[in-house]
């Protein structure tokens, strides 16, 4: 069963994946994780990719479209989908490309407020290492600039700068939202309050997960 997570930056879509990855047999599709690797790359296409996203811009469907297509072919089984797709052009896209997988399942929507968003994203620290994520304020790690789990440094990313978060906000408004009405016109999208804590969204989801067939890694 595919899932996608969808949400506005800072809806939780990264945390709320890793513990869906902890208990289901799930790939990880995480577009943003792997955009970031791309972007470090000393390549023509990596610096057009970090500024594309340190402007809080998207990059294009066709680039997006390759990546998919890759992703789909190295990895065999349903994948949980975090990032992707953020537009209706990479809806049609991966509904298409899921065709003969068993297509998509659910899609999980975390509403928040903005102004959380905004507070969230200015506190969020990730582990450099192994990408694990962090809020200074609402889930801190035990030492200020150091992974609980690796004890990799902890960094911001280069688009939570205030210019950044505000395009990335206005074009979730523009472009993302109009797929959470695609998919909720098919009678697939689960909405969530993604404004509680961590672990009562996680509760809401796993059950759902375990009620629409998904087997637990531990059963
Ligand atoms: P991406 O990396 O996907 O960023 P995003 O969608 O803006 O979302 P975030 O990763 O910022 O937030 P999240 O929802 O994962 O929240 P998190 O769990 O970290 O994409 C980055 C860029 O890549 C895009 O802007 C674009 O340029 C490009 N891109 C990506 N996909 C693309 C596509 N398909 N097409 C084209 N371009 C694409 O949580 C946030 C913080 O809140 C953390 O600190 C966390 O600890 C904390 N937190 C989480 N949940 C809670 C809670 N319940 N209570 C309190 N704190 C919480
Ligand atoms: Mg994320």
């Amino acid at each position: 069963m595919n899932i996608i997570l969808i949400g506005p930056p800072g809806s939780g879509k990264g945390t709320q994946a890793k513990k869906i990855l902890a208990d289901f047999s799930l790939n990880y599709f995480s577009a943003g994780d792997i955009l970031r690797g791309l972007a470090k790359e000393d390549s023509p296409l990596g610096r057009e990719v970090a500024q594309i996203m340190a402007q809080g811009k998207l990059v294009s469907d066709s680039l997006m479209a390759q990546i998919i297509e890759d992703f789909l072919t190295r990895n065999e089984g349903d994948v949980v989908f975090d990032g992707y797709p953020r537009g209706l052009d990479q809806a049609v896209f991966l509904e298409k490309s899921l065709k003969n997988r068993g297509g998509i399942s659910l899609v999980i929507n975390l509403q928040v407020p903005e102004e959380v968003l905004i507070n969230r994203l200015s506190s969020r620290v990730i582990c450099r290492n192994c990408d694990a994520v962090y809020n200074l304020i609402t889930n801190p790690p035990k030492k200020k600039e150091i992974c609980d789990t690796c004890g990799g440094e902890l960094y911001q990313r280069d688009d939570e700068t205030p210019e950044a978060v505000k395009k990335r906000l206005a074009v979730f408004d523009r472009q993302t939202k109009p797929v959470i009405e695609f998919f909720d016109r098919k009678g697939g999208i689960f909405n969530v309050d993604g404004n509680q804590s961590i672990e009562a969204i996680y509760l809401i989801i796993r059950k759902k997960l375990v009620n629409i067939g998904l087997g637990l890694i531990s059963a």
